[in-house]
């Protein structure tokens, strides 16, 4: 077997940029590695002192379709010269038009009508002000674990870590239930914990807190993405969808993680077998380039024109990429290539979990997958500087991977990933937890 690559640490030239990074821009966001990056391809990223990294991470959930995908990349510079801005707010042109076409031809019928932003935090913004417009109610219900942006509606439901929300307050009032979490179950049972969710709304929120008819929606992600590659029992989205018909509550999927194709359906909430009424979209949709989606269906999307607009939502060459994208996604096999090379991963981390006590749980759906670290698989104490130090010693070896929840490593490549590629992942993987546990 070939020896595996070590990065060299961080040159002069790539410590300069470091620097002024830490000097001039905003500390607020997390910097997980030294790693300033030069130019991406494929499968692959590049730092500026020429090490190739092996990304499994998409720039989160970002590059689905690969980085720098031809397609994307001559849609972008096409359209760069003939029109950027100019569309959307006040005139009205072609492009934005067929991308919302081809958008929603790939949607479950009622889900026919789209409002485009910049981001995901926007998507829910949106999806928030439109729920308050149409049933008039001021409350929402979302779920601890949740991540839905920093802007403060989607502050105001995201529960994920303490510091996203330290000194912003206050916020919109939402309500937080538990998210069914099968390997940390709310009730005794690891099948039923989606049972006891939608007991607690009914018999603890519904009774104690709020009227369920002062409730505008509920917003959920079909599976926790920062809150730690969560999947919740395949009942739970259906219940929800019951819940919300019983009281007129509107029912807000954020797909901007699980949605295109991540999970090998366009929409993840597809294998739940449900119609959200408002769904939001971002990420992978823009191929790199900045576009939010949110969609519902023409009942529900009746605000009238100067409710809700962006200046630069749905400009001309993020919708452009946004088509080229979801060319390669309609491309035949794209959604199985996903499903069979997410079981492959999957069943290689399995075995990974045979040979390292630390990973205490294997989960996930096509290409969104998360491993837990613990301690100890009885108490399942989180094995957070264990992770920490995992992900380190991987970047070493030129695999690059993100964090998620407490003490999860997260799975999301690009989705033109091939056997070969997750070989050679998990080659760097296994290193990694032999050096940090020896
Ligand atoms: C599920 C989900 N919703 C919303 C967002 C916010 O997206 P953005 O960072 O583009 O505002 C994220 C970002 O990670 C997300 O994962």
């Amino acid at each position: 077997m070939e020896p595996l690559v070590t990065i060299p640490p961080p040159g002069p030239r790539a410590r300069a940029v470091l620097d002024r990074d830490a000097r001039i821009i905003s500390q607020s966001m997390v910097r997980d590695y030294p790693l300033v990056i030069d130019h991406a391809e494929g499968m692959n990223i590049w730092d500026i002192d020429g090490n190739r990294y092996l990304d499994f991470s998409a720039g989160i959930a970002v590059m689905n379709v690969g980085w720098n995908h031809p397609a994307v990349v001559r849609a972008v510079s096409d359209q760069v010269k003939q029109l950027s801005h100019g569309a959307f707010l006040d005139f009205c042109s072609e492009i934005p038009v067929q991308f919302a076409e081809t958008v929603v031809s790939m949607l479950p019928d009622g889900l026919d009508r789209v409002y485009f932003s910049n981001s995901g935090a926007e998507t829910i913004e949106a999806a928030l002000k439109l729920a308050r417009y149409h049933t008039k109610r001021k409350y929402f219900i979302s779920f601890y674990g949740g991540f839905h942006g920093r802007t403060f509606g989607a502050v105001s439901l995201t529960a994920a870590k303490v510091i996203q929300r330290k000194h912003f307050g206050p916020f919109l009032p939402v309500i937080h239930a538990p998210y069914p979490n099968p390997y940390r179950p709310l009730g005794l049972s690891t099948l039923t914990c989606h049972l006891d969710v939608v007991q607690y709304i009914r018999e603890v929120i519904f009774q104690t807190e709020v009227s369920p008819e002062e409730v505008a929606a509920i917003v959920v992600e079909p599976i926790q993405g920062e809150g730690g590659y969560i999947v919740p029992p395949p009942d739970f989205l259906r219940m929800l969808r019951e819940l919300c018909d019983e009281h007129g509550i509107l029912l807000i999927v954020d797909e901007v993680q699980s949605g295109c194709y991540r999970t090998g359906r366009f929409l993840a909430t597809e294998h739940a077998g449900i119609v959200p009424d408002i769904v939001t979209l971002s990420k992978a949709i823009g191929g790199g380039m900045p576009l939010g989606v949110t969609v519902a269906s023409d009942a529900i999307m009746t605000w009238p024109p100067g409710s809700h607009a962006s200046t630069f939502g749905g400009n001309n060459v993020s919708c452009a990429a946004g088509i080229a994208v979801l060319g390669v996604m309609q491309e035949a096999g794209f959604g199985d290539h996903v499903t069979a090379m997410g079981a492959y991963l999957k069943e290689s981390l399995a075995a990974l979990s045979e040979k390292h006590e630390l990973i205490g749980d294997v989960r996930g759906v096509g290409l969104m997958i998360g491993i837990e670290l613990v301690r100890d698989r009885a108490t399942l104490e989180p094995a957070k500087q264990e992770r920490n130090a995992i992900l380190n010693e991987a970047f070493q070896n030129g695999l690059t991977l993100l964090p998620a929840g407490e003490s999860v490593i997260r799975f999301c490549p690009p989705l033109i990933i091939r056997k070969e590629d997750i070989d050679c992942g998990i080659r760097i993987l296994d290193q990694a937890f032999r050096r940090v546990t020896a």
